[in-house]
């Protein structure tokens, strides 16, 4: 823990909090044209991808019911999810839903449409999806395969040694580039970020629920070793969430929500 963390975060509170006085000011120290805007879109091109085309709604609780229903669950078996589940998954997270011309919008809202969150995800067991690090192409709906072969343990590492992930189908990393949103919101931005994501993965959550599959999302990973995994710099593109995804035993939430033990 930083010696001086209590500080340092009232600090950032201060430093982030909007005041009548700054209101009245104009905002005149804030200039912002949309039209330079940064790349909206972060892509690897020469990375494999895999396409993912429009994804197939399985039949599903209604959304009354996915509200009611959704949980906790961590109790993995090592069945492999399919494809279409995880299509269905990331769509509900952030699949492009209207053209408003020069930008689009998605399945969640963003801090002045700027769609700062990008999505990675360690794919452990997936039908049909070599197991590796992927990056999610959301213009071109593609997954970029980053690395290959299966990063359980590292990923498992990463999330604090959280049990659960060493059996999830996928592990999640949402993160954030933060210029997208601090062009325009200066300071603010710093808030809006972790705003933005909250609202990408409860949808993921009320997706994965749908589908019958077990998610848990994790404010609680080891930042440096996230952002290594990734290939991030951490400061200017930084981890904002993660979650696990995977098949559950059963469907009792009170016994799915246990994590399963460690291996030997
Ligand atoms: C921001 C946030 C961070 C969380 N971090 C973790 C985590 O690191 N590990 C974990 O097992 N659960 C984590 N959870 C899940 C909570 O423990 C869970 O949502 C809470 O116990 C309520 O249970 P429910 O989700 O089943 O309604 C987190 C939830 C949120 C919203």
């Amino acid at each position: 823990m930083h010696p001086d963390w209590q500080r340092i975060c009232d600090e950032f509170m201060q430093a982030t909090s909007y005041s009548p006085a700054e209101m009245d000011e104009g905002w005149k120290d804030r200039s912002y044209d949309r039209d330079q805007r940064p790349e909206t879109y972060l892509t690897y091109p020469g990375k494999p991808r895999v396409a993912l085309g429009t994804p197939t709604f399985p039949e599903g609780p209604s959304l009354w019911q996915a509200l009611g229903e959704r949980r906790s669950r961590r109790n993995f078996l090592d069945t492999p999810m399919t494809l279409n589940e995880l299509n269905v998954l990331l769509w509900a997270a952030s699949g492009i839903t209207a053209d408003a011309g020069d930008y689009q919008l998605r399945t969640a809202p963003s801090a002045g449409a700027l769609y700062p969150i990008e999505t990675y995800l360690t794919v452990h067991r997936v039908e049909g999806l070599a197991p590796g690090l992927y990056h999610l192409d959301v213009r071109g709906w593609a997954l970029e395969r980053l690395r290959d072969g299966d990063l359980a343990e590292e990923a498992t590492t990463a999330l604090l040694d959280q049990g659960m992930c060493r059996h999830a189908g996928v592990n999640l990393f949402w993160t954030a580039v933060l210029e997208r949103c601090r062009r325009k919101y200066y300071e603010r931005a710093y808030r809006y970020v972790w705003w933005d994501v909250g609202h990408v993965c409860e949808n993921a959550w009320l997706a994965a629920t749908g589908l019958g599959l077990g998610m848990t999302c994790m404010g609680a990973w080891y930042d440096d070793l996230a952002h290594t995994l990734l290939g991030i710099d951490g400061v200017e593109h930084f981890s904002v969430l993660t979650a696990t995804v995977g098949r559950v035993q059963g469907d009792s939430w009170q016994e799915d929500r246990r994590a399963p033990p460690k291996p030997e």
